[in-house]
């Protein structure tokens, strides 16, 4: 795959070991669950390192030091239904006040386009880094048109967080959208003729709501 300037494949050993387990066909339900929210916890350290932050003074027990934090409505976060909603959770562990869009979205089985059957999104999010969740980029077809409802809204700062990517997915996201900052976990070789990721773990929605 070419090598995209907005593109980061964290690739992290701690991340690796996770996605071992999840993509194990004999990982249960809560298993599965509380794998998608860990990773995504550890995805956001990796890849939050430039989130605005405003001046605080704290009083220590010794005295007033000036300090930084987190700016006050910083990020957003946008799960893609249903599948990002298992990952909305791992981002509130480290951004608690995080407000929350959701983007309904199904791909059809036989042309694998996105279809559009849900869009709520807080007031003001185009003043915030939206941060866009879903576990699988396959085709990439469903984070592009998340991507276009958020630009839509005026949203100028848009991260994509997907735990597994396929090359196409990729490719397809980052040359619709150089200016969107992509941050996979692992990469995979391609998709099937359903097009699901191989090797992948299959369908993510099922396994994290357990309706299969
Ligand atoms: C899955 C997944 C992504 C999409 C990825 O959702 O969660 O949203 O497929 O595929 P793409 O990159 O080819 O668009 P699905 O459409 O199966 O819906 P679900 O989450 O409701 O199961
Ligand atoms: N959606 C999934 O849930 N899994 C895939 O492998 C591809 C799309």
């Amino acid at each position: 795959m070419k090598d995209y300037p907005n593109v980061t494949i964290l690739d992290h050993p701690l991340i690796r070991h996770k996605i071992a387990i999840l993509r194990d066909v004999n990982t249960g339900m809560k298993e599965f669950r509380e794998l998608v929210e860990e990773i995504t916890t550890l995805m956001v350290y990796e890849s939050f390192k430039h989130v605005p932050t405003k001046k605080v003074m704290v009083q220590t027990p010794l005295e007033l030091t000036e300090q930084t934090m987190v700016a006050d409505g910083a990020v957003a976060v946008v799960p893609i239904l249903r599948a990002g909603l298992g990952m909305v959770n791992g981002v509130h562990t480290l951004f608690p006040t995080a407000r929350v869009g959701h983007i309904g979205l199904y791909r059809d089985e036989e042309t694998l386009e996105p279809h559009e059957y849900y869009c709520k999104l807080p007031d003001g999010i185009e003043n915030s880094v939206a941060i866009l969740l879903d576990p699988m980029l396959a085709t990439g077809g469903s984070a592009s048109a998340a991507i276009g409802f958020l630009k839509d809204r005026g949203c100028k700062k848009i991260m994509l967080m997907s735990i597994i990517a396929a090359p196409v997915g990729i490719e397809t996201v980052a040359e619709a959208h150089p200016d969107v900052e992509i941050f996979v976990s692992t990469l995979d070789r391609c998709l099937n003729d359903h097009g699901y990721i191989l090797p992948g773990l299959g369908d993510a929605g099922d396994r994290l709501f357990g309706t299969k």
